[in-house]
């Protein structure tokens, strides 16, 4: 069942979605945090790594989600959360083809699964890993209320230039804090 927001929903990668997903990838500037070379991957690797998926419903750690315009159905990119620890956090990721950047979707996605997360999941804390040259993505996660608590220095080695590794968090306290419209009914630890 998909995740509705206003102007996008999070719903479940199919196949179909594969020759998106190689573009997302096969692009260092919308890979996000993986800066994963070379750039060689192919749609027929996505279509394996769908096919792969095993049932289970007990071991999952991790989710992943696409973004899809409401209107017109389009593919905007792609989210996720992986490294689960059950109820307690995740790491998330998200990465939009170019043509949505600065539209306020990445937000918009980031905020939905971010309510999954804390409200259905049971969160304590969220994690953000990126590095200090991308602007975008610290800003988009201060805007969710993030806040940086690693600092790994010169750590990340990108087109010819060292910068700095860097760990944003985002405490259960602080989400609800920023959300009044929702209940916290979780007890605390
Ligand atoms: C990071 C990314 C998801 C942002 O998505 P987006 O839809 O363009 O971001 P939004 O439009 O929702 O913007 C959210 C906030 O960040 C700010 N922002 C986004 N990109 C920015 C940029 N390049 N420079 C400065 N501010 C930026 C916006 O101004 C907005 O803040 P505001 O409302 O206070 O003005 C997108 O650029 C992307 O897919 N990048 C490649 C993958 C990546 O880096 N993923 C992040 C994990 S490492």
């Amino acid at each position: 069942m998909p995740i509705e927001g206003k102007r996008i929903i999070l719903r479940e990668h199919r196949k179909e979605d594969s020759p998106n997903r190689t573009k997302l990838r096969n692009n260092l500037e919308t890979q996000g945090v993986a800066q994963s070379l070379p750039l060689d991957y192919t749609t027929e690797m996505h279509e394996k790594a769908h096919d792969k998926r095993e049932l289970s419903t007990l071991t999952r750690s991790e989710g992943l989600f696409v973004i899809e315009e409401k209107e017109t159905k389009k593919f905007v990119g792609s989210i996720s959360y992986s490294e689960l620890n059950p109820r307690f956090s995740a790491v998330n990721g998200i990465s939009l083809l170019k043509e949505f950047w600065g539209r306020g979707y990445g937000y918009e996605a980031h905020e939905l699964l971010l309510e999954f997360l804390f409200h259905e999941v049971g969160l304590r804390v969220s994690y953000w890993a990126t590095w200090s040259q991308n602007i975008g993505s610290i800003k988009l996660a201060e805007k969710s209320g993030y806040s940086i608590v690693i600092r790994s220095r010169d750590a990340v080695f990108k087109g010819g230039k060292l910068y700095d590794f860097l760990i944003l968090e985002l405490l259960r306290e602080e989400y609800y804090e920023k959300h009044p419209e929702l209940k916290d009914e979780l007890p605390g630890l």
